[in-house]
């Protein structure tokens, strides 16, 4: 007897959106009904009407930091996962800047452990780029790629001189994603601002000019050495026509929602809360970004959910460390995007599943198919409710998009054909699986 029914959604199919049910078995979609057809409700151990909602493939947030180990004050996986699941996310990617950093085999092996007895979301790892760690890179299974940090930013993993940045794209065939800022432009801005104590100045030291440099620089040694690259939370306008113009080398991007739906007046009204890197900018940003990825040019968006706790985030400007959570509140903002006409309900599949599942080469996931798994979001559309401090649950407690009114909140989350949440309760938990590569 097939698991699950999911009866009369208007289900987001690689091909559009339009009315079906979805049937599940083994954790996996077993059947979609054709157009104008229905499947018989007859034979399920449980069916969902999904009447009035949005079924989409799970989220895959493909950049996040869920701080084990060495941050877990900040956040765990338990609370990580559930503050994904409640946003519609199903799978993360988490970065390397951890403490220890994931850079070597034995910390990748050391934080496998950790995660999979707690995560309750699918996830995968990247490694982080040293100096002298690229043999040790290469000799590691099932990575989502090579993480190279341009520009300092929370945690110490840095690398910006020439020779180890060749070595890497001429040696390393995987996937490298990067965190484009130019350092030394980051640096000399620091001294020539080191008075100033205005949250702005971070926009000030951290230019549009030190995004586009690093961007040029990374996509350079990219088409020199013939090698893909993957411009990490890009936040301007430029950023975004220089990938466009090197698409067609294998260049790819993604964009934060805080990129897209902040600039610096959150700045001006929430202080240092809205301090990360690369900083928020400007109306025409928010913008520019809203369009790229409306018409494809931007290939997913990545919440760089970075917790920090309040008490750290309130100390002065040059004392809070840099970052934001997100992954609660990516499909929010989307659907809310969707609601006002800024782009189509198949684009956010697209650049929150599809796109990232091919982007990374993840196997089974990112559509609503047969025989993909059965991760699924759904949606209610139309209904506005506000981001409240009491619904977050991200260890930090404390979101950027506080009293933001959205219209399009995840109401159920299905993991391997599991409804995991529903409406701001976990019925189940399930743990997570490490993706395949
Ligand atoms: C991130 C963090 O806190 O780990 N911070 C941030 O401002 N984005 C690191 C990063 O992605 O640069
Ligand atoms: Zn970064
Ligand atoms: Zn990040
Ligand atoms: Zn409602």
């Amino acid at each position: 007897m097939p698991d699950l029914l999911i009866q009369r959604g208007h289900v987001v199919l690689p091909d559009g959106a339009r009315q079906a049910d979805i049937a599940v078995s083994g954790g996996r979609i077993e059947s979609i009904s054709k157009p104008g057809q229905r499947l018989s409700a007859g034979n399920f151990g449980r069916v969902l009407d999904a009447t009035g909602m949005v079924v989409l493939p799970g989220a895959i947030d493909v950049h996040v930091h869920f701080r084990v180990p060495g941050g877990e004050r900040k956040e765990d996986w338990e609370s990580g996962s559930m503050a994904a699941l409640a946003g519609g996310v199903t799978t993360v990617l988490d970065m390397p800047n951890t403490a220890p950093p994931t850079t070597t085999l034995q910390a990748l092996e050391d934080k496998r452990h950790r995660i999979a007895p707690q995560a309750r979301v699918n996830w995968g790892l990247f490694m982080g780029a040293t100096a002298d760690n690229l043999d040790e890179v290469k000799r590691a299974r099932n990575i989502a790629g090579l993480k190279i940090y341009m520009g300092s930013t929370t945690g110490g993993l840095l690398l910006y001189q020439d020779a180890p940045l060749e070595n890497i794209f001429e040696h390393y065939s995987g996937l490298i994603a990067v965190h484009a800022e130019d350092e030394q432009i980051i640096r000399a801005n620091s001294l020539a601002f080191q008075e100033s104590v205005d949250p702005l100045v971070h926009g000030r030291i951290r230019t549009i000019t030190s995004a586009r440099r690093a961007t040029e620089r990374a996509i350079g040694l990219a088409r020199r050495f013939g090698r893909p690259v993957h411009i990490c939370h890009m936040s301007t306008a430029e950023e975004l026509d220089i990938v466009t113009d090197t698409r067609q080398y294998g260049v790819t991007c993604e964009v934060t929602p805080h990129h897209l739906v902040l600039n610096e007046q959150a700045v001006v009204e929430i202080g240092t809360l809205a301090k990360m890197n690369p900083p928020l900018r400007f109306r025409e940003d928010n913008d520019a970004l809203w369009a790229g990825l409306a018409d494809g040019r931007v290939d997913c968006v990545a919440t760089d959910h970075a917790p920090h706790l309040l008490a750290e985030k309130m100390g002065g400007y040059w004392e809070a460390p840099s970052g934001v959570p997100g992954v609660q509140h990516m499909l929010p903002i989307l659907l809310d995007g969707v609601h006002f006409g800024r782009l189509t309900l198949e684009r956010v599949a697209h650049a929150t599943a599809q796109r990232p599942a091919e982007l990374f080469g993840i196997r089974g996931k990112g559509r609503i198919e047969v025989g993909y798994d059965a991760d699924l979001v759904l949606a209610s559309m139309g209904d506005a409710h506000p981001v409240r401090l009491r619904d977050v649950l991200s260890r930090c407690g404390w979101t950027p998009y506080e009293g933001m009114n959205l219209y399009g909140w995840p109401e159920v989350t299905i993991l391997g054909g599991e409804v995991v949440y529903d409406r701001g309760k976990f019925p189940t938990v399930v743990r997570g699986s490490e993706v395949t590569f």
